[in-house]
């Protein structure tokens, strides 16, 4: 049975292990060619997962593995609720 390690995108631990066997050895690298960090939850729950599989197979500290950058989800906001505040 295939271990997930990011439940958004329904990305394996095989499939996270290959692009790290294949040098792709970032966070940020592996989010843009896998979509792991892209999900709902944005990288919430799969991140550290995705650190620890990096240091098992390159050796480098977790506490070293660079997080790639967040960015808030944007919702829209009705102007009625701006003019309240002001
Ligand atoms: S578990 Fe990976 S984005 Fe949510």
């Amino acid at each position: 049975m295939a271990k997930i390690i990011c439940r958004c995108e329904d990305l394996t631990e095989e499939e996270i292990t290959d692009l790290i066997k294949q040098g792709i050895v970032t966070l940020d690298e592996i989010k843009r060619l896998s979509r792991a960090g892209m999900g709902h939850c944005q990288g919430r729950t799969c991140s550290k997962l995705i650190a620890q599989l990096i240091s098992k197979h390159t050796g480098k500290p977790v506490s070293e593995i660079k997080y790639p950058l967040k960015r808030p989800p944007v919702k829209p906001v009705p102007f009625g609720i701006l003019a309240k505040n002001k």
